[in-house]
């Protein structure tokens, strides 16, 4: 199958990556924000520019569970549980996306439009409880701000 993003193209968002000192952690992770998933070729394309094996870039790739190996949905929303959004209400939001998004657990919808992910802590805990949708932050949410949100998702 002819990967939609070519070998150049993501040696170009690598080379050009913001990190002073290029690391393959570093590499992969601009990748991802870049195109949004790590295509097949760019475990090769990272493994070349960091003079390592294929085998090294992806036992760091599938290490972390922040990398995904296939196209996201049209939109991305993180929920964050980190200890502030845990404690302003996080839980009632999962569940609240769940049940909305029929899934048991993060991860992608059925007709593949929406990936939901938990995170950790999305860096503005001021702001908590804390969501984003394709990496627009809204803070303070609540169950049903986070409804209207998820409602006009499609
Ligand atoms: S814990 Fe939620 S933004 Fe930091």
């Amino acid at each position: 199958m002819l990967e939609k993003y070519t070998d150049d193209y993501i040696l170009n968002i690598i080379e050009n990556q913001h990190c002073k000192t290029h690391t393959m952690l570093s590499s992969l992770l601009t990748v991802q924000d870049d195109i949004g998933y790590l295509p097949k070729n760019s475990i090769n394309v990272v493994a070349d520019f960091m003079n390592v094996s294929t085998n090294d870039v992806w036992g760091v790739a599938s290490f972390y569970l922040n990398f995904r190996f296939d196209p996201p949905g049209k939109y991305n929303v993180e929920i964050c549980w980190g200890p502030t959004c845990h404690i302003g209400g996080a839980s009632e939001l999962q569940q609240i996306a769940l049940e909305k998004l029929n899934l048991v657990n993060q991860g992608d919808t059925e007709d593949g439009k929406v990936s939901l992910k938990f995170n950790t802590c999305l860096g503005a805990c001021p702001q908590a409880p804390l969501i984003s949708v394709n990496h627009k932050l809204h803070g303070k949410m609540d169950v049903k701000k986070f409804s209207k949100i998820l409602d006009k998702l499609n």
